[in-house]
């Protein structure tokens, strides 16, 4: 199987960990490698007022910008689940901004990995900058 570096893994478990999820009690950690080569981390941040939460992707790419890299070069989502657990909806569309066709997205839970897709399989025929005139 496609595995991610240790150290990705390492810092998703991190993420899930610091996970603030009282409301479903399902914590999220995403790890994004920048082309610079650094590591971001996120964790889903939910909130009473439910549709304020943030996923764990989207305060991953948060920290990845405001560090001044716009680029990904490889993710991973980690999360407990039966099935692998892959970028809801909306995360694709704001992990597509930042990431190429070719990026993996390694799917894991904290013992390792369940399975990887690339951005482009995730969110094939995609809406994105270039349609507006934008290089990200
Ligand atoms: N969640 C994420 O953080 N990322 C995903 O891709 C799937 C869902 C979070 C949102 C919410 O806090 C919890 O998981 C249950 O949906």
């Amino acid at each position: 199987m496609d595995t991610p570096p240790e150290e990705m893994q390492a810092l998703a478990r991190e993420m899930m960990a610091r996970a603030y999820a009282p409301y479903s009690k399902f914590s999220v950690g995403a790890v994004l490698r920048g082309q610079n080569g650094k590591l971001y981390g996120g964790c889903n941040v939910e909130n009473a007022s439910y549709p304020e939460s943030c996923c764990a992707e989207a305060s991953a790419i948060s920290a990845m910008v405001a560090d001044g890299e716009r680029r990904i070069a490889e993710m991973v989502v980690m999360a407990t689940a039966d099935d692998p657990v892959t970028p809801c909806g909306g995360c694709r569309q704001r992990l597509r901004e930042f990431a190429g066709d070719d990026v993996k997205v390694h799917f894991c839970d904290p013992s390792g990995p369940r399975g990887m897709m690339t951005m482009g399989a995730l969110l094939p025929h995609s809406f994105g900058p270039s349609h507006l005139g934008v290089k990200p």
